[in-house]
């Protein structure tokens, strides 16, 4: 039997799905994404696409294709787009998400020419929290790269005041990255998730975003428990047990209270702008 199965891989890699499932059906076919989560960087997008995969309607790329950001993908043109998007059947909702395009100023109207019925999704977390997230990843990267870290403090500041130029910083300031997006797309087509909230109730951000895709409601409080040991809530699809990478969900480097004083001040605007711009508030103290 074993051998049979192996023969079938070889003649047939899509036998088994990525995740493991049932083969596709013969009329699955990879398509042009009907969704793309947006970003932004290390607001919780893989969460939120991993939760959303939790939904039988809805295939997801399993990596950031950075079609709309970079050039050497955008310039190989929409078939290759296609061509790195999971095979869906008619009636599932294709799903990719690249959080760098949040940032990217030519994204929206790249998107908008290839994807006029697109529906976006934007998960956003407290901007302190996600720029030390951000922090924390760089962090990681350079220490496996065996390369020179730098503290987060000399990063960002200067003189004794916030460097503007530190990128993670701009990234936290919403309202400019997404003044773009809606002067491109109705803000009927943007789908905001708390990734706050996505972390402490993960079900009752996913029975929004299902109603945001007109989604049949489908993903319920079984497909999610919470792991002491990780800290934070894990998933369960049919009797398999999964948490996110251990990439996710790390712990954050201690800042000085004054550092975090400054952050949170600077913020204050900027998050009121943002919260006019998206006609709704997030709870950010
Ligand atoms: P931290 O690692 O800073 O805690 P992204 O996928 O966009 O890179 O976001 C990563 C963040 O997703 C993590 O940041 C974590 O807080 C958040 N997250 C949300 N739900 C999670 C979950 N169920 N498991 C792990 N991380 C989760």
């Amino acid at each position: 039997m074993a051998a049979v199965v192996v023969a079938l891989l070889c003649v047939f890699p899509s036998f088994v799905s990525p995740r493991g499932s049932a083969p596709p059906a013969a009329d699955a076919t990879p398509r042009l994404p009907d969704v793309v989560i947006i970003g932004v960087k290390k607001g919780g997008t893989r969460a939120l696409i991993e939760m959303l995969s939790l939904h039988s309607d809805v295939v997801a790329a399993q990596n950031e294709v950075h079609f709309f950001d970079w050039d050497s993908h955008f310039q190989r043109g929409a078939d290759w787009y296609v061509s790195q998007m999971p095979r869906a059947r008619p009636g599932q909702l294709t799903v990719e998400k690249t959080p760098a395009y949040f940032t990217s100023s030519r994204v929206p109207e790249r998107i908008l020419q290839t994807l006029p019925d697109v529906r976006l999704m934007l998960i956003v977390r407290e901007p302190t929290e996600r720029l030390l997230s951000d922090y924390t990843q760089l962090f990681h990267n350079r220490l496996e790269k065996r390369k020179h870290q730098e503290s987060l403090e000399s990063l960002l500041m200067r003189d004794g005041e916030l460097n503007l130029d530190y990128k993670a910083l701009n990234r936290s300031l919403y309202h400019v990255h997404l003044q773009r997006w809606l002067a491109i797309f109705p803000r009927t087509r943007l789908h905001l998730v708390d990734g706050d909230a996505l972390v402490r109730e993960p079900l009752a951000e996913m029975k929004k975003a299902e109603q945001f895709l007109q989604l049949q409601p489908q993903i319920n409080a079984s497909h999610f428990y919470f792991n002491q040991t990780k800290g934070f809530y894990c998933l369960r699809e049919r009797r398999r047990q999964r948490c996110l990478h251990r990439s996710k969900g790390r712990k954050h480097p201690r800042v000085s209270p004054e550092v975090l004083r400054k952050l949170h001040e600077y913020f204050r605007e900027p998050n009121l702008k943002f919260f006019q711009l998206a006609g709704r508030t997030f709870d950010w103290k």
